[in-house]
């Protein structure tokens, strides 16, 4: 089996990430319908450069985590903390669907609130921050659902095909999401 049940919801698991889906990661992140919304379209994204940072990431045991559909067992995207600041509990947060065919059924929010119960109560972080786009409507309306709040933006922090977007911030809080969820993870 190339997955493994780390977090187990309704629809999906969170599983080790796969080196061998780097094809896969490839593919998703050269495509524009995906990498708009993320910070990555601009980069040249090659096999061989995902596969370091796969490796790298395995490796340094980052808490990144490649989603899987439960029905199929098969990779539909990825999510994981960056940038973990342990001595202040904080983290930020990012995510992704790349199987177009399983965007907008729930996976997304379930996937998010999985990876928020395993950094609040696995990780012991305090505060969860993420960046999103103000054209990233879809992301930002599961957001919301996940439980995270509008904190501030930066104004016309994203120039793109002509255009200027806000940068949207959002966190939440340990005693936030204790109070709306139900841990998955109980001894
Ligand atoms: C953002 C993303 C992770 C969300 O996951 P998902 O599984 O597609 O989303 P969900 O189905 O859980 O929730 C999406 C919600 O947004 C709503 N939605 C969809 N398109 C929308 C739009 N244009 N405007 C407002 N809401 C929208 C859906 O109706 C759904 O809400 P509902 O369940 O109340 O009906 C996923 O779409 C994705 O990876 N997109 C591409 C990469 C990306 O944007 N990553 C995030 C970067 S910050």
């Amino acid at each position: 089996m190339r997955y493994f049940k780390k977090i187990i919801g309704e629809k999906c698991y969170l599983s080790p990430i796969n080196i061998e889906d780097a094809e896969k990661y490839t593919e998703w992140l050269n495509d524009f319908e995906i990498a708009k919304y993320l910070l990555l379209y601009r980069q040249q994204i090659t096999m061989t450069k995902e596969k370091e940072i796969l490796a790298k990431m395995s490796e340094k045991g980052d808490f990144i985590f490649a989603i899987i559909d439960k029905k199929t067992d098969k990779l539909i995207g990825n999510c994981g903390f960056h940038n973990i600041n342990a001595v202040n509990q904080r983290a930020e947060f990012g995510i992704f669907i790349g199987d177009k065919n399983c965007q907008n059924k729930g996976f997304g929010t379930e996937a998010g609130k999985l990876l928020l119960d395993f950094g609040f109560n696995i990780l012991n972080l305090n505060n969860i921050l993420l960046e999103v786009y103000s054209f990233n409507e879809r992301a930002i309306k599961a957001y919301e659902k996940m439980g995270f709040k509008h904190i501030g933006k930066q104004r016309e922090a994203k120039i793109m095909t002509g255009k200027k977007y806000d940068k949207i911030f959002m966190d939440m809080l340990a005693t936030e999401f204790r109070e709306k969820n139900d841990s998955k993870l109980k001894i």
